[in-house]
């Protein structure tokens, strides 16, 4: 990733992405809010602003934001993942992809993961999105940690990519976040135990009143 890279988020108007987007633009990252209106993306941008005055840090519709950064994040919820990358497909073709998107559900309060006829949400992303470059990270560290800029993010991120370029590119955005350590997770394959995982940490953190996340033991990195 050069110094000129854009770093764009799909749905960046969400706790996942404008708690990543705060981080980066304190790491002098350049980033790019994207919402479905221009309304939610500024209302991102100025929160943003006022945790990084001197961040360089903007918004825009989606498709803006698709057609304009390298890499983007998909941070949608996983039922509107389909009908967006649908949409934005051929803006995002020869781009790095990452996609952060955990499938979850809520019955009576207990977080589950949801059923992907793929395998699992970053497979589908990767099977709509078949002229890009497709990674998957950052699903097991909360939001609320990463919106507090000063908290440590007391974590692993543990990566997932077929593409050799993109998971580097991925691996080194997760490595700014302060406390974390990023982990080659293989190929895409493997992304479904880590968003799998994301419904038993919300569950840990229901229990504990916390905000769990997970450490990679017996490796050294
Ligand atoms: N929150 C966490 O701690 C966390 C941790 C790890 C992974 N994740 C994953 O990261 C992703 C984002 O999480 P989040 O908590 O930030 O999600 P969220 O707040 O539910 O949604 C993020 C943004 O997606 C857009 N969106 C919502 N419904 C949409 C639809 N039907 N079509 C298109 N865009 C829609 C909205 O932006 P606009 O209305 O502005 O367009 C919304 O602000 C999820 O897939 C989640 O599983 C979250």
């Amino acid at each position: 990733m050069s110094s000129k890279s854009l770093v764009g988020f799909i749905g960046g108007t969400g706790p996942e992405g404008l708690g990543l987007g705060l981080r980066f633009a304190l790491s002098n990252i350049k980033v790019i809010i994207g919402s479905r209106t221009i309304e939610n993306a500024e209302r991102a941008v100025s929160h943003i602003k006022s945790k990084v005055p001197n961040g360089y840090i903007s918004g825009g519709l989606n498709w803006e934001v698709a057609e304009k950064c390298d890499p983007v994040f998909i941070a949608v919820p996983y039922q509107a993942q389909r009908s967006t990358l649908e949409e934005l497909k051929d803006r995002l073709a020869n781009k790095n992809v990452i996609s952060v998107v955990a499938p979850l559900k809520f019955e009576n309060g207990i977080a589950m993961s949801e059923a992907v006829p793929a395998g699992s949400a970053a497979l589908e992303a990767a099977h709509i999105l078949n002229k890009s470059m497709v990674s998957a990270g950052f699903h097991n560290i909360s939001a609320r940690d990463l919106l507090d800029p000063n908290a440590i993010i007391d974590s692993d991120v543990i990566v997932f990519s077929d593409n050799d370029e993109c998971k580097s590119i991925t691996m080194g955005l997760a490595k700014l976040l302060n406390g974390v350590r990023a982990i080659d997770g293989g190929g895409l394959i493997n992304a479904k135990y880590a968003e799998d995982l994301t419904a038993l940490l919300l569950n840990i953190n229901k229990t504990y009143k916390a905000h769990s996340a997970i450490r990679i033991t017996g490796i050294e990195v």
